[in-house]
């Protein structure tokens, strides 16, 4: 377990499938990711096999204590680690739209973070959020992401073209925030 101020992230189970089938069929979280299509249970078991042999990828599941127990709320990760470089892609999803706005996305991001630059020795992490995501702009840039470059007009979505921004934090941003 990895723990944030309230949150905790651990290890996904291949017991969380059907969660992830149920987040990621809803049109409402998945505007904002990457996929597009409703996801079958073939596809997202095939995945689950590939995420087994990973090395340069870690995705966790984030997890809140309510009511004396532990309540899978969403998914956090870093991606794509280039470890010459020493950069890696952050994603994240509150499945559970009941807890959003109220922190826990933030608190994930810090909490992955803190294990990139502290555990992994990462100099960089970036992403990608769409403009039509103030939610997860917001969520990024109180973690301390900079914007550091926008694709116009990159991505469509019901019907038009959206601007999507470039973010990143490098390791010593991350470090002097704490300090
Ligand atoms: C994006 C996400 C991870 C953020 O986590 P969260 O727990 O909801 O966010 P937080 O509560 O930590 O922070 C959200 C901030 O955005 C602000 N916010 C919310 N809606 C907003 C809006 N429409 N415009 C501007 N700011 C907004 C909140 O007020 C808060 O800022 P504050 O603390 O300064 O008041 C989560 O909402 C999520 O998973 N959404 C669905 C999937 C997704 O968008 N993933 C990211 C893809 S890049």
């Amino acid at each position: 377990m990895i723990y944030g101020e309230r949150i905790r992230l651990r290890a996904i189970e291949r017991e969380d499938i059907p969660t992830f089938l149920r987040w990621f069929n809803d049109p409402e979280v998945r505007q904002y990711l990457l996929m597009f299509a409703p996801m079958s249970r073939a596809q997202e078991e095939r995945w689950f096999e590939s995420t087994l042999n990973q090395k340069d990828d870690f995705l966790f599941a984030i997890e809140v204590h309510v009511e004396d127990k532990w309540a899978h709320i969403g998914n956090v990760g870093l991606h794509r680690i280039d470890w010459k470089n020493r950069t890696a892609v952050l994603g994240i999803a509150l499945g559970e739209k009941d807890y959003w706005g109220k922190g826990y996305g933030t608190d994930s991001v810090r909490t992955v973070l803190q294990f990139g630059f502290g555990a992994l020795n990462l100099h960089r992490i970036e992403l990608e959020v769409f403009a039509f995501n103030p939610r997860a702009l917001r969520c990024y840039e109180k973690a301390g992401f900079k914007k550091e470059g926008v694709r116009r007009s990159v991505h469509f979505h019901e019907g038009r073209y959206h601007d999507a921004y470039y973010m990143g934090i490098l390791q010593e941003e991350f470090a002097g925030q704490k300090a």
